[in-house]
């Protein structure tokens, strides 16, 4: 039975009916049939690919053609999902035109269902404008990973004096610009809570505590792909990067025994041709549906 697809509008439900939604990111067809097959909500293709994929120690060298990239590929390996393309730094800030213009090129071009923009009241005005456009906007608060120098690091939001009233008034304006649902980013859980409850669209947290009406993590971190990199926020729900060394490393070994292809993995001229085998396909297609 073919699968139904998540929308903005199944997402707002979900939040009507008290149903968390799980997301997380994705920036491959692989992993994003992996995660889609599993259940996930949705999938976010995040300029957090510049960290987890790309090696940078920020997100912002990442280009908007690097998420159109990505975001095609995700898209191919997804059946259910609902897939976003996260707008990267400075393809959004600098002029409303530009903005529209880019997150018309993500959608066009990456074929994504929605965009994401980091900031609050700031970008009420593009919100609007986006929307208007047709391009569902999803937004970000708290600790905007893009602000990086301007925030001096990835820190904690809101706990300063004002933060709590600045990120409830961030979320309702963006509310009234026409998000249909806001990531809440590093912030103490009892303002999420208030968010929450004071904004009809989903919240979806990330280091946001137990309250919001869906969560998110960067995939490479629950999947535990990086070891040495295990914040409070995150839970591994694997140990992905061990079991990959471990892996390789049996691999290395066969490879240098001698162990590794046998005579069963190899061809013969002998094998009748007339009824080739899958195993004559040189790769395997992770987003054949
Ligand atoms: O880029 C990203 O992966 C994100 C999530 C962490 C929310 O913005």
């Amino acid at each position: 039975m073919k699968a139904s697809k998540v929308t903005i509008h199944t997402l707002q439900k979900m939040k009507e009916r008290g149903e968390k939604i799980a997301m997380l990111t994705a920036y491959d067809a692989t992993f994003a049939r992996l995660l889609d097959e599993a259940g996930a909500d949705v999938l976010l293709v995040g300029d957090s690919l510049g960290m987890v994929v790309q090696g940078h120690d920020t997100t912002l060298p990442v280009t908007l053609d690097e998420i159109a990239y990505h975001c095609r590929a995700v898209v191919r390996g997804t059946r259910r999902a609902h897939v976003v393309g996260d707008m990267p730094f400075m393809s959004y800030q600098a002029s409303y035109e530009q903005g529209v213009t880019n997150a018309g090129k993500l959608m066009k071009e990456g074929a994504c269902h929605s965009v994401k923009l980091e900031g609050g009241a700031v970008h009420a005005e593009l919100v609007h404008r986006l929307v208007a456009a047709g391009i569902p906007v999803m937004g970000h608060i708290g600790l905007t990973p893009q602000s990086y120098h301007q925030l001096g690091g990835f820190k904690v939001q809101g706990r300063d004096v004002g933060g709590r009233e600045r990120l409830l008034s961030d979320a309702r304006t963006l509310e009234e610009a026409g998000v249909y649902s806001i990531v809440l980013e590093a912030i103490p859980a009892d303002i999420a809570r208030e968010i929450t409850e004071s904004v009809a669209v989903p919240t979806i947290g990330i280091g946001a505590g137990t309250k919001c009406d869906g969560q998110v993590l960067v995939s490479y971190d629950a999947l535990g792909m990086d070891e040495s990199f295990k914040p409070r926020f995150v839970r591994r729900y694997e140990t992905l990067g061990a079991k990959i060394k471990e892996a390789v490393a049996h691999y290395v070994a066969d490879v240098r025994a001698g162990a590794f292809p046998s005579d069963a993995e190899s061809f013969s001229v002998a094998e009748n041709k007339a009824t080739p085998s899958t195993m004559d396909a040189p790769y395997s297609s992770a987003g054949k549906k």
